[in-house]
């Protein structure tokens, strides 16, 4: 059977960073709060020249290289984004003609913080289905450009970046010994739209908007969607947390990270976590910490590696991949 499987790995942060301390004159807050209460120490912040487009780019030049290939070996780019450059076109439009692609199609899916799980969940039924080889899936955002810099309750918590993988249909036996997409699971739920949302949008206020976040709302409910979709990952795979070798979560509070992770039995070792150096990036995070573990030699090629978000939507889902 086709199988989807990750061949290169990139990201791209803006050159600022911002630490805690910075936040100190703007709001009423503290580098001990922000320290305590989520695990961030520092997020990087986009330039005016730097922009969602540009951010995921570099991200995706970097793992075409990675992978020894160029744009011209690629057929689909799918970008997961909720701070696109601009309403339309797709930023992912943007992106092909950056990278001097002029073929193959590219388009924009909009699932905040899940937006790369959903991405790889639907490059991976792309490829399944023949409709393309080898995809570029990106998480780009920009969310500084969306935040109320005088709510301390969210604009300590956001940081700005990009990652990027590439996957390439590959040959598989149909087991969970194939490298690549294993099983995904996807959900989501309006009826929390208004516990993370952004006050503003074309066909409303005709503005961009704001973000706006129930925090301890969204604490509540995080774990029990977390591991119940990761749960249902793993019985679609047969697995259970022990085979797992990585767990690459959505990077937005270590707290929550720490509390999923000791529910689902997967030892504190096996986390990979960033949320300290990158903040909450939304549907960059989960690449960018994956990028960050590459690079320091953790996961390895035949690892079996658990992706799994949960943001604004409700949206949340989990992929299961062997490296
Ligand atoms: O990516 C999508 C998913 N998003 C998330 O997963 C975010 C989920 N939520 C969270 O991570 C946490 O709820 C927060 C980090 C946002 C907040 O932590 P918390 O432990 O839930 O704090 P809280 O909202 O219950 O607030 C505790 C206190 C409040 O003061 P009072 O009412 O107890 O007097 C807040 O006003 O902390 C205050 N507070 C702050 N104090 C200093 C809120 N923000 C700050 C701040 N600095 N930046």
């Amino acid at each position: 059977m086709i199988r989807s499987v990750v061949r290169g790995t990139g990201a791209a942060l803006p050159r600022r960073i911002m630490k805690n301390a910075d936040f100190e004159g703007m709001v009423e807050t503290s580098d001990e709060w922000i320290a305590q209460r989520t695990g961030i120490r520092q997020r990087h912040i986009a330039a005016d020249d730097e922009t969602t487009a540009s951010l995921g780019e570099a991200a995706a030049r970097a793992a075409l290289a990675d992978a020894g290939l160029t744009p011209d070996d690629i057929d689909l780019i799918v970008l997961a984004t909720s701070t696109p450059n601009n309403t339309f076109p797709a930023t992912a439009v943007e992106i092909q003609d950056r990278l001097g692609m002029h073929h193959g199609f590219a388009f924009d899916m909009q699932a905040v913080c899940s937006g790369f799980v959903y991405a790889v969940t639907t490059a991976d039924l792309y490829i399944r289905g023949g409709l393309a080889k080898r995809v570029l899936v990106i998480g780009s955002e920009t969310f500084s450009r969306i935040l109320d810099w005088s709510d301390r309750s969210t604009c300590v918590l956001f940081g700005d970046g990009a990652g990027a993988l590439v996957l390439e249909a590959g040959e598989g036996g149909g087991t969970i010994a194939d490298r690549g997409v294993l099983a995904a699971s996807l959900r989501s739920d309006g009826t929390h739209k208004d516990k993370l949302f952004v006050d503003g949008g074309p066909s409303t206020t005709g503005t961009v908007g704001h973000l706006r976040m129930e925090g301890r709302e969204v604490f509540k409910h995080a774990v029990g969607m977390i591991t119940d979709v990761i749960e249902a990952t793993f019985s679609a795979a047969g697995i259970t947390a022990d085979d797992l070798d990585w767990f690459v979560p959505h990077q937005a509070n270590k707290r929550i990270i720490d509390a999923s992770a000791k529910k689902l039995g997967i030892a504190e070792q096996k986390v990979v976590v960033t949320v300290n150096l990158h903040g909450n990036t939304s549907a960059a995070s989960v690449p960018l910490a994956l990028s960050v573990a590459v690079a320091d030699g953790r996961i390895k090629k035949g690892d079996l590696v658990l992706l799994e978000a949960m943001g604004g939507g409700f949206t949340w889902g989990a992929v299961l991949v062997r490296w």
